[in-house]
């Protein structure tokens, strides 16, 4: 019988293969991913006591990519913040499995799908904070909503499964691969509506973050196969 990660797996192949992208496709993998645990991936204690003990402040996991998915499993380090950063055109679904994050989510109010530039200053909504345990559902974004990012380690190390479409280094615009680009807030100002949105931010590119890198940990979960070739 195939395991939990391969069927998710040939579910997340499924969804992001056809570009026409089906809702009851994506709602399928949405449930099969609320129910994905650490176990399922073989991610255990020994692993996140190593990562507790190594110097980096994220280990990257990588299960799977081909040209339409990348599956992954990041791990933070207790306290550490993945910075805000861009998945430019892309799809994602991210689902905590160990730990607890504070996840802050942010849409450009101009509906663009470019790689931004350096220096370019862009207009931005941040979202109320989603607190993810291993418990709670699945967060989703798309290419035009709450597309950027950062993710706060509450309770640590914390492991999400991250999983992209189309992945970075595809080709999308015709334009070459899309780089994962760091962002900074650098104007705020409240929202006082009782609604999703707490803050209007402008934000540019951060080009330097010395003190964030990643190191790459083995996955030994059940390797995925390519079902779409
Ligand atoms: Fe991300």
């Amino acid at each position: 019988m195939a395991s939990a990660i391969e069927v998710l797996g040939k579910q997340a192949m499924k969804t992001f293969s056809d570009r026409r992208f089906c809702q009851k496709n994506l709602e399928k993998l949405l449930s099969l991913l609320n129910k994905i645990t650490a176990e399922d991936v073989k991610l255990d204690k020994n692993i996140l006591d190593y990562v507790s003990r190594q110097p980096a402040p994220m280990c990257v996991m990588d299960i799977f990519e081909n040209k339409d998915i990348t599956i992954a499993i990041f791990i933070l380090k207790h306290g550490v913040r993945m910075p805000m950063h861009d998945h430019p055109g892309m799809h994602g679904l991210l689902k905590v499995i160990s730990g607890m994050v504070e996840l802050s989510s942010y849409s450009l109010k101009t509906k663009s799908d470019h790689v931004i530039k350096a220096k370019e200053e862009i207009a931005a909504v941040r979202h109320r904070p989603d607190y993810l345990h291993s418990n709670s559902p699945a967060c989703t974004f798309t290419p035009t909503e709450k597309n950027f990012h950062e993710i706060l380690c509450v309770e640590g190390p914390a492991a999400f499964l991250d999983i992209l479409s189309p992945p970075y280094d595809v080709d999308e615009f015709g334009k070459g691969t899309r780089p994962c680009t760091f962002f900074k807030t650098v104007k705020s100002k409240l929202c006082t509506d009782v609604t999703d949105i707490i803050e209007e931010v402008q934000l540019t590119v951060v080009e330097n973050l010395p003190d964030f890198y990643s190191s790459s940990l083995e996955y030994r979960g059940p390797p995925l196969k390519n079902h779409c070739t």
